[in-house]
């Protein structure tokens, strides 16, 4: 019989974590700003601003706090109003309303992108743009800076899934004014919780800085490029000190200790993934009822999961398709058949005037959603293909028959 591959499991946390967590757990030093230098979380911010290329890191309990933190850093005034996708994670209208903002939802097309049509026609009044490259699909990067920076309008990138992708050479989180990632379990790189803002505004940071909860002088503890000091970092906290709300959003150097030893691996990580999405995406698109978007060409992704749509099916012949997979062991997640499902924009009812967005609702409604950790091998990958594979062939001849 077929052995059907874990999916469920994340990527192994590697050996050294171990001595790490024990140490601290040994001193019991585990917050942050006890140690007078190179505490986890300083260390890790270091090594992750170097890993990206950006000036400034800091990390803090989830991404979601990075988007809400950068929010508050760009100073946007009550009731701004702020553009993001309508196929993204609840937690970014979330950050918006926290922020107490007001979320602006534009269509994203087949392919999972920002639509950029409705993108442009919707950024008349907008005060600031989130562009979350959902399950890491980059949207066009280049014309989403050239309209917002033509009005001034600052971009956040929600980079939660794109951990080593990168757009023209450059990596995503960078391009934009900040780059916000997630260190929540099924990313390239797992802390259960946890996350981290990335930017080269002096400003920006340390009023993210303060209001993550560097009360009094423990901004003095954050450093700028390569651990240095910063005269135009030391300036900006003179600047903010006392001016900003302390909202209290600090990683755990347990946390930080977790995550510094899967910094190296990423590489690996984001090639190996790559490598079996590709595998599976080539195999799936022989059918002709399943088409996995291309990327843009700018685009060199990172997957740890495969989305593809449904072409031609039903609603009841889209359930026919989950439950035939999921009866041979595949989990498939249908954005939009799922009851209650975080990423179907209509189970936002938070959002106040809530508007219907035809062309994503429809993508939502024949989109699949399958996990591919980047451990799997070729056989546990081929298991998987031929389980989606004759999942449609059982779908489509009940259809025919
Ligand atoms: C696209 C996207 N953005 C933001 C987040 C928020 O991340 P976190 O759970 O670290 O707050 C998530 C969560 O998975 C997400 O999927």
């Amino acid at each position: 019989m077929r052995q059907v591959p874990n999916v469920h499991d994340a990527e192994p946390i590697p050996e050294a974590a171990r001595a790490a967590i024990e140490e601290l757990l040994q001193s019991g030093d585990l917050f942050r700003y006890t140690a007078p230098q190179d505490a986890p979380v300083s260390l890790l911010e270091e090594e992750f601003a170097s890993l990206l290329g950006a000036k400034y890191a800091l990390a803090v309990s989830s991404c979601s706090a990075a988007l809400f933190l950068s929010l508050k850093a760009l100073g946007l005034p009550r009731d701004a109003r702020v553009l993001i996708p309508g196929f993204t994670f609840a937690a970014v209208p979330s950050a918006v309303a926290h922020a107490d903002c007001k979320p602006v939802l534009c269509e994203v097309g087949e392919n999972y992108r920002i639509d950029m049509g409705d993108f442009a026609a919707k950024l008349k009044g907008v005060q600031a743009v989130i562009i979350s490259h959902m399950r890491g699909h980059t949207s066009d990067m280049d014309a989403i800076m050239e309209l917002c920076d033509a009005r001034g309008i600052p971009v956040v990138e929600d980079a939660a899934h794109s951990l080593g992708t990168t757009w023209g050479g450059r990596n995503i989180g960078t391009i934009g004014k900040v780059g916000c990632f997630s260190f929540q379990s099924y990313k390239m790189v797992n802390s259960g919780e946890g996350g981290i803002l990335i930017t080269d505004d002096a400003d920006l940071i340390a009023r993210a800085v303060i209001m993550s909860g560097a009360y009094e002088h423990n901004w003095k503890k954050h450093k700028g490029p390569k651990g240095q000091n910063s005269p135009e970092l030391e300036l900006a906290f003179a600047r903010w000190q006392n001016q900003v709300p302390l909202y209290n959003l600090r990683l755990s150097n347990l946390s930080a200790a977790v995550i510094r030893p899967q910094l190296p691996k990423l590489a690996q990580r984001v090639l190996d993934g790559r490598r079996n999405h590709d595998y599976v995406a080539e195999r799936l698109n022989a059918s002709s009822f399943i088409d996995v978007p291309a990327p843009l060409p700018p685009e060199v992704r990172a997957p740890d999961s495969i989305q593809f749509n449904l072409v031609g099916l039903s609603d009841e012949e889209t359930r026919t398709f989950a439950a035939a997979a999921e009866a041979r062991g595949v989990k498939v997640q249908v954005f939009g058949m799922s009851t209650d499902n975080a990423r179907a924009f209509w189970n936002w009812q938070f959002i106040e005037d809530l508007p219907e967005l035809p062309q994503t609702r429809a993508m939502l409604m024949r989109a699949c959603d399958v996990r591919l950790p980047v451990r799997l091998t070729r056989e546990e990958l081929d298991v998987i293909t031929e389980i989606l594979l004759e999942a449609m062939e059982e779908t489509t001849a009940r259809a025919a028959a």
